[in-house]
C-alpha cells in the first residue's frame, strides 16, 4: 500500500473506532432498546450499528450479577498503541461463561492444576475458572488497560467468593512469557492467528520435552487455528464439540453456539469421543 492509501486506511480505522466508542457509551437502557426485534430489524442495516448487534456492548449477565466489567470490543492497537492485527494479535471480546463452564467441566478433577488464559482480556473465563478447584487461576494479555480491569474484576470476585482460588492477570506477550507451572490447563479464545499459535505450540512442545511441564491440557474455544495443535506429535485430541450459549446469554455475543476443542499431552490423553 502507498503512503496516501495507508493514511486513508488509518483515518478510516480511527473514525470507525471512535464512532464505535460513542455507541459503546450509550446507556444500557438504549442498548437494550436497540435489541427490541422491531428496532433491531432496521438497526442491523445501519453499518455503524452492526457492531452493536454483536451483543458485546450490552451489560453481560455475568457483570450484572457480580458488578464486574467484562464487556466491549477492543482491537489490541486501541489499548496498546501497537501490537495490532498486522502482528497477528486479535481484538478483545469476552467469551460466554456458559461455554467456558461446559468446557472446563469436561476436564475431570482439576485440583493441583494451573489455569492460564492466554490473552485473558478483562478476565471473563478466569472468573468462571474460579468456580473450579484449580490451584491457581492466571491470565496474560498484551493490553495493559485490559489487565488492569481484569485485576479489578479479580478483587470483586475475591470479595464476593473468599473461599475460591484467587485469579490474577499479568501484562505479557503470550508467545514470550515463561510458563508458570508444571501442570497447566491453557485456555484460548481466539487470541491470535496461526503464526503466533505455532510459536505457542513450539513453546509447549519444548516445555514437555524438557519436563518444565509434566501435564498439559489445551482448551480452545472458536478454534480457528486447530490445525496447529492437531499437527503436534506430542498432543492428542480429547474432545471436540459445539456448545449452545446458555439461554440467558443469547444476544450478548455474536453467535448462538461455539465450537470447543480439547487436547491433552500424549502421556495424559484419554481416547477422543
Ligand atoms: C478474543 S479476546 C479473548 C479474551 C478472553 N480470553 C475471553 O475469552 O474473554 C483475545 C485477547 O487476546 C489478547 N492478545 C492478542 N494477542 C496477544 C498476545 N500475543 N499475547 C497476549 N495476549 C494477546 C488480546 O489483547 C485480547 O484481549
Amino acid at each position: 500500500m502507498n503512503t496516501s492509501a495507508t493514511l486513508k486506511a488509518e483515518i478510516k480505522r480511527r473514525v470507525k473506532w471512535s464512532l464505535i466508542g460513542a455507541v459503546a457509551r450509550l446507556p444500557d437502557s438504549v442498548q437494550t432498546l436497540l435489541f427490541v426485534s422491531s428496532v433491531r430489524k432496521y438497526g442491523k442495516r445501519v453499518p455503524i450499528l452492526r457492531v452493536v448487534y454483536s451483543g458485546c456492548y450490552r451489560t453481560h449477565p455475568i457483570d450484572r450479577t457480580l458488578g464486574t466489567d467484562t464487556g466491549g470490543i477492543y482491537p489490541p492497537e486501541s489499548v496498546t498503541g501497537t501490537n495490532g492485527p498486522e502482528n497477528g494479535n486479535l481484538p478483545y471480546m469476552g467469551c460466554q461463561p456458559s461455554i467456558v463452564r461446559h468446557a472446563l467441566s469436561q476436564l475431570g478433577d482439576v485440583s493441583g492444576r494451573t489455569f492460564i488464559d492466554i490473552g485473558c482480556g478483562k478476565g471473563r473465563p478466569m472468573i468462571v475458572a474460579t468456580e473450579f478447584p484449580f490451584d491457581a487461576v492466571l491470565g496474560y494479555d498484551i493490553a495493559a488497560p485490559l489487565v488492569d480491569i481484569a485485576n479489578r474484576n479479580a478483587e470483586i470476585v475475591a470479595r464476593r467468593f473468599p473461599g475460591r482460588t484467587a485469579m490474577r492477570a499479568f501484562v505479557d506477550d503470550a508467545t514470550r512469557m515463561p510458563l508458570p507451572s508444571k501442570d497447566i490447563v491453557a485456555f484460548f479464545f481466539n487470541p491470535f492467528g496461526a503464526e503466533l499459535m505455532a510459536i505457542m505450540r513450539q513453546k509447549f512442545e519444548a516445555a514437555l520435552a524438557d519436563h518444565t511441564i509434566e501435564r498439559l491440557t489445551i482448551v480452545y474455544i472458536y478454534p480457528t487455528c486447530a490445525h496447529v495443535y492437531d499437527q503436534s506429535p506430542m498432543l492428542a485430541r480429547q474432545a471436540s464439540f459445539n456448545t449452545p450459549y446458555a439461554p440467558s446469554e443469547i444476544g450478548y455475543g455474536p453467535d448462538l453456539q461455539q465450537e470447543v476443542i480439547i487436547w491433552n499431552d500424549a502421556r495424559h490423553a484419554p481416547a477422543c469421543h
